[in-house]
This record gives structure tokens, sequence and C-alpha cells, in this order.
């Protein structure tokens, strides 16, 4: 037998690497998906194979998450639960996918994965690896009774692991677990666990590799301008880029400026409650400079229907639903809602804050022409119409008032 299984390098999947070649008499093959989470990836082949990987693969997807999860998610608009901008949530199905790939093309039977039982990782992996190769099986150690019989505590793990030889960090475990890639980064558990705990405090200013505070930031405001076709931004101030390099620049630039903390409390799709901190800083700039785009180039009742379904969009996203029906069938809507959105932002970057300093485009539906409160040279827009407008819009109030004063007597 053969199981592919999404590696990281730390403590855990390395135990469950061993783990599962032990229990299952199988051969591993090792996958990471390179999605931008940087230094983690170091030494990584090299470890896979020495804990007992038959076969390591490490995958370059950055492109790819950029261009066609990333970019797709931001024309949506999509933010859960009014703060969180889908860092950790995006990122799954798209490992999951190469994860089948590979399974295929090694022809194993199985892949495995180290998200807990507890968790929307498991559900996203799972449900995509449905969607796309449902003969494949699924294992999740944490889900395994016997396994977490044997690995209770850290403890367990890291004697485990020392007796067959897996390296272990010698750094001391951070007091939080962390997931990083070209998005965000996500800090959940631990310390942070209490929700009393002040997480932007200056004793927790350790905690974050992304962006320094908003006290820490430039005292000097930093001009930066986002050139968008049909919905996606193809380049900072005059220059073209990919969706990766757009990404990669924003998130230095946010970073510096101490844009996109976020501390939450949120709803997991399994029932619990739990508590996130998250450093997006390139998706704040872009989220924001995108909407002022739509702001001059999207169509009224178009913006409202799309915005009425920015919630289920955003649900489907982080309850692991990227690979469904629903989800492609909003997003051909929200494809075709991006047509026009083409043209240029200026924000400014200051101390946290995403400041609007500007919108122009060649294909605005704002005519000040009409908006004035000067003489219209155009003539499109008679006052005079606005009474029986108003008159119209006003009958049914009208009657209901009426009907309210009979009864109330
Ligand atoms: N709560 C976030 C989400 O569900 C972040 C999850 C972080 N995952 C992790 N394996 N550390 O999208
Ligand atoms: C996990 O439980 O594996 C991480 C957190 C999550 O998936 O929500």
């Amino acid at each position: 037998q053969k199981i592919v299984l999404a590696y990281s390098g730390g403590l855990d999947t390395s135990v469950i690497l061993t783990w599962l070649k032990e229990t299952y008499d199988a051969e591993i093959v090792a996958f990471t998906a390179d999605i931008g989470q940087k230094e983690e990836l170091e030494g990584l082949e090299e470890k896979a194979l020495r804990t007992g990987a038959s076969k390591v693969y490490i995958d370059d997807l950055r492109d790819e998450f950029a261009r066609d999860f990333i970019y797709p998610m931001f024309q949506a608009g999509a933010l859960y639960e009014g703060q969180y901008l889908l860092g950790t949530s995006i990122a799954r199905p798209l490992i999951a996918k190469r994860m089948v790939e590979i399974a295929r093309a090694e022809g194993a039977t199985a892949i495995a994965h180290g998200a807990t039982g507890k968790g929307n990782d498991q559900v996203r992996f799972e449900l995509t690896a449905a969607a796309l190769a449902p003969e494949l099986e699924v294992i999740a150690p944490w889900r395994v009774e016997g396994f977490r019989q044997q690995f209770p505590g850290r403890a367990e793990m890291i004697a485990y692991a020392e007796k067959h030889g897996i390296q272990v960090q010698a750094t001391a475990s951070k007091p939080y677990s962390m997931d990083r890639n070209l998005l965000h980064i996500s800090f959940e558990s631990g310390i942070l666990e209490d929700p009393w705990f002040d997480a932007s405090s200056v004793e927790s200013k350790d905690m974050y590799v992304l962006s320094v505070s908003p006290e820490e930031a430039p005292d000097q405001p930093e001009y930066l301008e986002l050139d968008f076709e049909q919905g996606n931004c193809v380049g900072l101030n005059g220059e073209r880029m990919s969706p990766l390099q757009v990404m990669e620049k924003l998130n230095e630039l946010g970073g510096k400026h101490g844009i996109g903390r976020v501390d939450m409390v949120e709803n997991r799709f399994v029932g619990m409650k739990s508590r996130g901190v998250y450093e997006t800083p390139g998706g704040t700039i872009l989220f924001i400079a995108h909407r002022k785009m739509e702001s001059i180039t999207m169509d009224r009742e178009v913006m409202q229907l799309r915005d009425s379904l920015i919630p289920r969009y955003s649900t489907l996203v982080y309850n692991g639903f990227w690979f469904a029906p629903e989800r492609l069938a909003l997003q051909a809507l929200v494809t075709e809602s991006q047509k026009n959105v083409t043209g240029t932002v200026r924000v400014k970057l200051y101390k946290g804050n995403v400041i609007g300093a500007g919108v122009k485009s060649p294909v605005s539906l704002y005519n000040p022409n009409i908006a004035t409160m000067e003489a219209d040279p155009t003539q499109a827009y008679n006052q005079s119409d606005a009474t029986g407008f108003i008159r119209l819009n006003a009958l049914r109030l009208k009657v209901a008032s009426g009907v309210q004063q009979n009864t109330d007597k």
C-alpha cells in the first residue's frame, strides 16, 4: 500500500509519517505544497527522507494559489463573519487538489493529513478529496482512537520521535499554533484561547511575523497605486505584475505600515467558537482597493446582488466547499460582475490604515455632470421628476400609516 501524506516537517506530521508506515505497513510519499510559507521549507526534503518517506514532493504552487484561488476569491469580496479574509481556508482546497493528483500519479490508495478532529481543516481537505477523487481513502490519524491514546500529549510525541530517530526542533515550541502562506498567518490556541488575553499588547509583540504594530509603523504615510483589470489587480505603481508578485509586494508594504491585523472569535464549521489572530497585510490592501475600484465601475443592482451573496460565498470557502457546484455557480456570477471593474485606485498607507486617495477608470459609471449641485449640462436628470418618483414610492407607506392609525384607535 502507498499513502500520500500532507507533510509539513513539524513534530506532528513527522510522527504521523512514521506511525502510518508502521501501522499500515505502507510506503509513504511525503508532499509539501509551497504556498508561500517561506523558511518553513528549508531542509524539508532531506528531513522527510530521513524520517522514512520513500519519495518527497515539494511543489511550488504559489503562482497557482495567487491566480486561481486568492484572486477569484477577492473578486467576490469574500469576508467571513465580517472580519476574516480566509487565508487558511482558501489554501486547503489547493493543497488537497495537488495531493490527489500525486496520489493518482503514484498509484496510491490513500491520502493522509495531520489536521485535528476538532477543526475546519480536516473538513476542507476531505471535501476537496471527495469532490476530486472519491475513490481515495482518507486517513486522519488524529481521529483514530489508537493514535490519540498513544499520543495524549506532546511529551509522548517527542519521546516517540527520539526513539525513531526523528530530529525534533531544539527550540522551545511557541505557546500558540501558526499557519502561514502567501495570503496570511494565523495564530490560534495556547495562550490565545483566553479571549481576554490582549494580543495587541506590547508583551504579544514577538508573536507577529508579517507586520509591525500600527504604533510602530512609520510616521510618514506612503502612497500606492493599484491597477485593476476586470476585478483583478494587474500592477502596482504603474508596473505590470503577476498575481504572485502583487501579493508579495502588497505584503511587504502592508507589513511595513502595520496593516491587516485581526483578532476575533469565529464560528468553526464543526460547531465550536474559536479565537484566531490573523496577519493579512497585502490581502487587506487588496480588499479595500478592490472595493474602491468597484465603487465607480459597478452597476448598483449588480453590486447589491453580489454583496448579498458575500456571506454565502464566504461560508462556502470557510467550510471547504471550494470545488462544490454552488461555489462554481456563484463564481460565474462574480466573474460576470467584474467585467467592468477596470481602472486605478490610489491609497495612502498609514499606521494600520488604508486610506482612499483617488480612483479613476476609463469605463467609470460616475458622472459628475449628473451628480453635480450646479446646473447639469447633459440634462439627463430633471429634478421635477423626483416629485412623482417620491410620491409613488410613498403611496404604500401612506396607506399602511392610515391602517395603523385606525387600529391604534
Ligand atoms: N481558523 C482559521 C480557519 O479555520 C485558521 C485555521 C488555522 N489552521 C491551522 N492548521 N493552524 O481558516
Ligand atoms: C486543526 O484543528 O487541525 C487546525 C484548526 C482548524 O482546522 O480549524
